[in-house]
């Protein structure tokens, strides 16, 4: 293997380690810790598992962390007025609702009833839009995790040209948004992409967000290129991989983010970025 890994693990041990020593600060100051409060409608196996993860990040960090389970069948009306009482309570400063929620509901109009400042999942059309024009205020967790590490390995990425392969409103799109503020040159491939490999090879960043087990081929990837995978797939031995196919990547790519323990822990460390942000806002009467 040539290339080195990009390990989200530690960086987002580090950051973790970071956030909890500054609640500790602002709580033996006398103020409130930040308070997330996370709702999961119905009872989706990987659903509740990233629910569960989130909840045990929140309190090894300090936070005031509340969990509100709803039945599958749950109307959008009862979520949407949830929604509102924890928009107007003080000592919540975060508001996650776990996707993707049941047909019955609207997804885009539970989004847009929290509190743009409440936003910590940073999916608000308003916290999308300042994304987009280079003014973000609180920014979707998984891209913006990858920001923070793609700081880390110390690369200019000013006049990089990224791929990204999906276009989610999740990870695709404002992964798109925060390479073009990183001032890189981007490619966003789909389902309806011609050459997908070709694109591929002409990247020095390659996103894969696709949710297809060992989609991306070693040789579709230009030596000393940065790949970052967002897959995290279920094989049937149990096992989880990501999109890229690591055996061969890694012997071709400069760095590499394994699977799991490479994106998956960045975006749960920025989730808790977020909320303590999203605190700071509010404790200044934002
Ligand atoms: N489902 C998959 N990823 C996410 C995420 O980042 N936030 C929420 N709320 N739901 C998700």
């Amino acid at each position: 293997m040539s290339a080195q890994i990009l390990d989200g693990k530690a960086i987002a041990a580090d950051l973790r380690k970071t956030i909890q020593q500054e609640v500790a600060a602002i709580t033996s100051d006398g103020q409130r810790p930040p308070g997330l409060a996370v709702i999961l409608v119905g009872d989706d196996p990987a659903s509740q598992v990233y629910v569960r993860n989130k909840q045990k990040a929140c309190e090894e960090a300090g936070f005031l962390s509340e969990l509100i389970r709803l039945d599958p069948d749950t109307r959008e009306s009862d979520l949407l007025a949830l929604i509102d009482k924890l928009n107007q309570r003080e000592e919540i400063d975060g508001i996650l609702v776990q996707l993707p929620l049941p047909g019955q509901i609207d997804e885009e109009t539970v989004i847009e009833r929290i509190l743009p400042t409440k936003d910590v999942d940073g999916f608000h059309p308003y916290n999308i839009g300042r994304l987009a024009l280079r003014m973000p205020l609180l920014r979707p967790c998984t891209p913006k995790g990858i920001m923070t590490m793609l700081a880390r390995t110390g690369m200019e990425l000013a006049g990089k040209d990224a791929v990204i392969i999906g276009q989610s409103n999740i990870v695709g799109r404002p992964m798109a948004l925060e390479l073009l503020m990183a001032r890189c040159t981007i490619t966003v491939c789909h389902s309806r992409t011609r050459n997908l490999s070709d694109k591929i090879r002409a990247a020095d960043i390659v996103v894969a967000a696709v949710g297809r087990p060992g989609f991306v081929q070693g040789d579709w990837i230009q030596p000393g290129a940065t790949v970052i995978d967002v897959g995290i797939n279920r094989q049937e031995n149990g096992k989880l991989c990501g999109d890229v196919d690591f055996a061969s990547a890694s012997e071709i790519a400069g760095w590499i983010t394994p699977v799991p323990g490479g994106v998956g822990p960045m975006t749960i460390a920025t989730l808790l970025e977020n909320t303590l942000q999203a605190a700071k806002l509010h404790a200044e009467g934002g």
